[in-house]
């Protein structure tokens, strides 16, 4: 079912909702009859009309027994960074059914270290891999398949193949970052079953748009819910593929701190909050990197360093 499947949402109305990030039953369902008001410029009956009817299509989902839970939780993979000190951050690896968030300013290493989970996500388990695919959604025009080439030599897998093995897609502006990740899910239930099916899922920037898109305070609270529907989607996407979703975000710096970190990562609390794990990456001497775990359901805040090298992120 579509939302065009909704009594009272013709065409005009279902492209106001999709542009307004409410793309789907789901997100209609939980959206409120103010919003929809505002955004689909419609009565407030025909809105809550609408809300009901897509509470009734939805797949709201429902409430498990911890059992449940505990073997969905058995079934984490772990995904290697590369290096040993970096993956010891995480107990061993990024998560699966997780969203992790890695922060830092330009050249800190968040674009190096997406490549190289599209990399490492195709390796067998014994080495550190997930046996799967990586879909990536490019929105600064910074994937390069030569990076991959390297890093691919680097774990001695054949270049090839692994880019075979790499769905990039470009996103144009935060409305088509949003329905890539919808592209995604589609594309990842083709692939299930299949020899490579899709454990990563990366948004190399998730905030760029966002960031360049909204300017000034008026339309601060749009984007922020907006990027948290996007992010809730992408965190979705990792339940239900027990994929990686590895995000980055920019910092920026705030004139008013006089202490401590003057930097923030853009986002702020939306972001912070729907991430599973958040990593802050601060730039050391040379190729040297350093990580800090900053917020973890179930790991203390921590440190590492690592290198980005030719062939890769190394310890
Ligand atoms: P922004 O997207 O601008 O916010 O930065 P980022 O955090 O994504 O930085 P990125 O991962 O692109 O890091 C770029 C840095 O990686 C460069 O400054 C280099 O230090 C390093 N790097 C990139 N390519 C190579 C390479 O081929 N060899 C080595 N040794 N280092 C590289
Ligand atoms: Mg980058």
């Amino acid at each position: 079912m579509d939302i065009e499947d909704l009594p009272g949402v013709g065409p005009a109305i279902a492209e106001k909702l999709r542009e307004a990030g409410l793309n789907s039953l789901e997100t209609i369902a939980v959206s409120s009859p103010a919003e929809l008001v505002a955004t689909a410029e419609i009565g407030e009956a025909t809105a809550a009309k609408i809300i009901n009817s897509a509470r009734e299509a939805a797949d709201i989902g429902g409430f498990e027994t911890g059992d449940k839970i505990l073997e969905r939780r058995l079934g984490v993979g772990k995904l290697t960074t590369g290096s040993k000190s970096f993956d010891d951050l995480f107990g061993g690896g990024l998560e699966t059914q997780a969203m992790t968030e890695f922060y830092g300013e330009f050249g800190s290493g968040k674009t190096q270290i997406a490549h190289q989970l599209a990399v490492n996500v195709q390796l067998p388990s014994e080495k550190g891999g997930l046996n799967g695919s990586a879909v990536m959604v490019d929105t600064e025009n910074t994937f390069r398949p030569e990076r991959i080439k390297d890093m691919a030599e680097g774990a001695e897998l054949d270049y090839e193949d692994v880019l075979k093995n790499i769905h990039v897609a470009r996103a144009y502006n935060s409305n088509h970052q949003i329905l890539l990740v919808e592209k995604a899910k589609e594309m990842a239930e083709d692939l299930k079953g299949t020899e490579k099916p899709v454990r990563l899922m990366i948004i190399d920037s998730a905030t760029a748009h966002f960031r360049s898109e909204y300017v000034g305070r008026g339309t601060l609270s749009d984007r922020q819910q907006k990027i948290n529907r996007h992010l809730h989607d992408a965190l979705r996407f990792s339940d239900l593929n027990n994929a990686v979703v590895m995000i980055t975000n920019q910092v920026m710096v705030r004139p008013d701190a006089f202490f401590g970190d003057p930097t923030r990562p853009i986002g702020g609390h939306i972001v912070g909050h729907t991430a599973t794990f958040r990593i802050y990456l601060r730039k050391s001497k040379g190729e040297k990197r350093i990580a800090r775990l900053v917020d973890s359901p179930n790991l203390p805040e921590a440190e590492a360093v690592f290198s980005v090298s030719k062939i890769g992120i190394r310890d």
